[in-house]
C-alpha cells in the first residue's frame, strides 16, 4: 500500500479530493492517504498557508495529490504552488492534453507540455527604475538543460515522436538565446525524435490552426504558462485538465483549475481534472494498470454522454457523476 499526503485545499478541493478518492478506492488503488492542510483552509487554522507538518509529510511521502487553494486577498502572500515548487525544486510541470470525442472544441489534439517551473519571470525579482518597474528573467544553463533533457526522455519513454522548442529568442538572444541553442545541441543525442523550434507568437497561433502537427512542446516558465492554457481550451478547458510538478524526489498532482469559490458547496464541481492528476500520480507510482482502468471507465461515461456536470453540458450533480464513474469501472471487472 503506498502512502500519499492527500491535500484537501479549498472551495471545491475538498468536494472533489472526496470524489476523487472514491473513485481510486472503488478502482483498487489501494492507497493510504495522509490527510493535511493546506491554503486558506491551513491560514485559518495556523496561520501559514502551508503548515511546517505538510511540507515535513510531503517531505516524507514524496508522492501528494493537492486540491485547489485559494489564494488569500491581500498583500504579502506568496504563492502556495510557487513556495512548494521551490521548496521541493520541482522542476518539471507536465501537463498532458488530450481531446476528447464530442466534449472537446478540437478533436484533434493530443499534446504533452513540459514547462521548466523553477526559474525565469516567475523568480519575482522586480525592482524600482526611473519612471517604472523592471523583472528580471533569469533562464541558467543547468535549469533548461535539465527541463529540455527531461523532454526527451519523456519522449523517449512514451514513444512520443517530435518535441517542440518553444522561446523568443529573435529579441532575446541571450536568455531564450541559450534555451534554444541548448536544445538544439541535446536534440542531437536523441537520433529518433524530431526537433523543432517556434516563436512563442506563432506557436500559438499555430496551435490554434494546426494543433494536430504537434506532439510535445517544451518552454521557459513563462511560455509554458501560457501555452498550456491555451491547450486545455482547446480540449475543452480547465475543469479537464490536470498538472503533476516533478522534481528528483518529490512529485505533487493536481488539477490546473483554482477552488472555483463560485460553485463550492454546491455539490456541482467536475472531479475529472483531479482524477486524471490522480491517474497521473498512479502512473509515477508504478499503478499504470489501475490507471488505465478509470480512464476507460471515464471515457465511456464521457462518451455515453448521459451523466455529466454542467460544465460538460449535462446537469448531474458531482456525486451522480462520480457514481456513473464507478458503476463503469465495476462494470468492466
Ligand atoms: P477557477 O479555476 O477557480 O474558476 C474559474 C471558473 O471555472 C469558475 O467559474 C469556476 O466555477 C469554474 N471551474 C473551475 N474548476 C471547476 C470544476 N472542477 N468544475 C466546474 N467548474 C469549474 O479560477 P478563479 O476563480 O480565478 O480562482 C479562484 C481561486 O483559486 C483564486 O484564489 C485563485 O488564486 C486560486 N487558484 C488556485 C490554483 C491552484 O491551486 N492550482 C490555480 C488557479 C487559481
Amino acid at each position: 500500500m503506498n502512502d500519499i499526503v492527500l491535500l484537501k485545499g479549498d472551495g471545491i478541493g475538498p468536494e472533489i479530493t472526496s470524489t476523487v478518492v472514491k473513485i481510486l478506492d472503488a478502482a483498487g488503488a489501494n492507497l493510504n492517504y495522509k490527510e493535511f492542510d493546506i491554503g486558506q483552509t491551513a491560514f485559518d487554522k495556523v496561520g501559514e498557508l502551508i503548515p511546517k507538518e505538510t511540507m515535513e509529510a510531503i517531505k516524507e511521502c514524496k508522492v501528494a495529490l493537492k486540491g485547489p487553494v485559494t489564494t488569500p486577498i491581500g498583500k504579502g502572500f506568496k504563492s502556495v504552488n510557487v513556495s512548494l515548487r521551490l521548496a521541493f525544486d520541482l522542476y518539471v510541470n507536465l501537463r498532458p492534453a488530450k481531446s476528447i470525442e464530442g466534449i472537446s472544441k478540437y478533436n484533434n489534439v493530443d499534446i504533452v507540455t513540459i514547462r521548466e517551473n523553477t526559474e525565469d519571470l516567475y523568480i519575482g525579482e522586480e525592482k524600482d527604475i526611473d519612471g517604472g518597474f523592471e523583472a528580471i528573467k533569469r533562464i541558467t544553463t543547468k535549469s533548461s538543460e535539465r527541463i529540455i533533457r527531461y523532454a526527451f526522455e519523456y519522449a523517449k519513454k512514451f514513444g512520443r515522436k517530435k518535441v517542440t522548442c518553444i522561446h523568443k529568442a529573435n529579441i532575446l538572444k541571450k536568455t531564450d538565446g541559450l534555451f534554444l541553442s541548448l536544445f538544439n545541441d541535446i536534440a542531437k543525442e536523441y537520433s529518433g525524435i524530431e526537433a523543432d523550434n517556434k516563436i512563442i507568437d506563432n506557436m500559438c497561433m499555430q496551435l490554434v490552426m494546426y494543433p494536430e502537427k504537434y506532439d510535445m512542446l517544451v518552454a521557459p516558465n513563462l511560455y509554458g504558462d501560457i501555452i498550456s492554457d491555451l491547450i486545455a481550451g482547446l480540449v475543452g478547458g480547465l475543469g479537464l485538465v490536470s498538472g503533476a510538478n516533478i522534481g528528483s524526489d518529490v512529485a505533487i498532482f493536481e488539477a490546473v483549475h483554482g477552488s472555483a469559490p463560485d460553485i463550492a458547496g454546491k455539490g456541482i464541481a467536475n472531479p475529472l481534472a483531479l482524477l486524471n492528476a490522480a491517474c497521473m500520480m498512479l502512473d509515477h507510482i508504478g499503478k499504470k494498470d489501475v490507471s488505465e482502468k478509470i480512464l476507460v471507465a471515464v471515457d465511456k461515461v464521457l462518451k455515453a454522454k448521459a451523466i455529466l456536470t454542467q460544465d460538460l453540458g449535462g446537469s448531474a450533480t458531482s456525486e451522480e457523476f462520480t457514481n456513473e464513474i464507478v458503476k463503469n469501472l465495476q462494470l468492466r471487472s
